[in-house]
């Protein structure tokens, strides 16, 4: 009897160890590394000053990941920003955040966000090191401050130990916070689609998806430029102006009436998997923007012109696309567990 229960003891022992180790995010020096892909222009962002370790990461990753970082420590970047929806928030026109508000705009995807030379549908936001600002302290996001964030995070044991770690002492401040952050977004790099894998010849398109690719080459790379799949520019791409919000794009920002409805060309990487599309959300399916540029098109003097006739696609053309567009997705990104919620 003694000795079966020394080996139930025993065998309990061995599983506890066993699991405990495979919970822990084990992650190696190497696991998170400054990218550029062969053939990508620099990116806007580099990581000088602000040396990427992996403590660093590790930090930022349990930032995204945490409610704490809201008001009633209920909504985390990570609600707004799921990593299957390529960082964007699936399902959601408009983002939903603390009490259940709803804003205005819907939750872009988080991906090559190094290459951004501005944040936001407006571009509003300038620089990746203040981006989670606002965030944090949008009374309909998460509707917290930072002096309040920081007293939170300074009685927690588990924080002071991943401040030291990653700056090497327990001080714990918005720059520290914000760096953090910036470690994690700003190394959620997706360059492993189908699309990249014929691009360095390792893969071929089938004939449909090459026939999608060239017609995309023809009539969406002048916005959607390879390799990011966006140029970054405002453009006015004719949408009809959403009365619930009526909103200005650019213009709020620039107050330039010349502005008036442009917003931000997405990057159209993973774009199977980041919607409902479109600045407020409005499209549910690839098709319905498909249409939109076909039929859609609602005439204003801040319309693009390239759009003045719309795209004329033919039902084969429009297929075709799609299934080009889907050869961006890149699972290995959409699935990577260094990215996912530790917790
Ligand atoms: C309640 C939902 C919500 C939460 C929570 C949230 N976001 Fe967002 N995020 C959005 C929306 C909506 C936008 C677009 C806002 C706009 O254009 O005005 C956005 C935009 C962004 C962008 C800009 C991407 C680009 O390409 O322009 C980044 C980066 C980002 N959020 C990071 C974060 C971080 C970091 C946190 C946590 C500190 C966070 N978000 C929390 C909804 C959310
Ligand atoms: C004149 C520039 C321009 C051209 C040409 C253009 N787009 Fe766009 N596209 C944009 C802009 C700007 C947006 C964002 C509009 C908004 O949010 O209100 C957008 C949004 C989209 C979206 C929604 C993405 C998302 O995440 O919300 C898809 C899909 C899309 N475009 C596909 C295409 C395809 C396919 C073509 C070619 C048939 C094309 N676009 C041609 C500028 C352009």
């Amino acid at each position: 009897m003694k000795k079966l229960l020394a080996i139930i003891c025993f065998v309990f022992f061995i599983t506890a160890c066993s699991v405990d180790s495979e919970i822990k995010p084990i992650l190696k020096k190497d696991d998170v590394l400054e990218i550029i892909p062969q053939g990508w222009p620099q990116p806007s962002y580099n990581f000088n000053n602000n040396p990427l370790t992996i403590e660093g990461f590790t930090l930022g990753r349990t930032l995204f990941y945490d409610p704490i970082l809201s008001a009633d420590n209920a909504i985390s970047c990570g609600s707004c920003h799921q990593q299957f929806a390529a960082f964007s928030h699936s399902g959601h026109d408009v983002s939903h955040g603390i009490d259940g508000l709803l804003g205005t705009r819907n939750a872009p995807a988080i991906q090559n966000i190094n290459w951004n030379s501005s944040f936001m549908h407006d571009g509003g936001i300038l620089n990746i090191e203040v981006m989670p600002l606002a965030p944090i302290t949008n009374p309909v996001e998460m509707n917290e401050n930072m002096p309040h964030l920081i007293s939170k995070l300074s009685v927690s044991a588990k924080y002071k130990q991943l401040f030291k770690e990653a700056f090497g002492d327990e001080q714990i401040n918005s720059q520290r916070i914000f760096k953090a952050i910036t470690q994690f977004m700003g190394t959620l790099y997706s360059y492993n689609s189908k699309y990249d894998r014929v691009k360095s010849g390792k893969e071929n398109f089938t004939s449909t998806e090459a026939t999608g690719y060239e017609l995309f080459t023809q009539k969406c790379v002048s916005c959607h430029t390879e390799p990011l799949f966006t140029d970054h520019s405002f453009r006015n791409i004719g949408l009809k102006v959403n009365d619930l919000y009526n909103d200005s794009g650019r213009a709020h920002i620039t107050g330039n009436p010349s502005d008036k409805f442009k917003f931000k060309t997405p990057s159209l990487r993973n774009v199977e998997k980041t919607g409902p599309y479109m600045h407020d959300g409005r499209f549910t399916s690839l098709n319905q923007c498909l249409d939109h540029y076909v039929f859609g098109i609602n005439n204003s003097n801040t319309l693009d012109p390239l759009l003045t006739n719309g795209i004329f696609l033919t039902n084969q053309n429009k297929s075709d696309i799609l299934v080009f567009l889907k050869t961006l997705t890149d699972n290995q990104f959409l699935t990577d567990k260094r990215f996912s919620d530790p917790n």
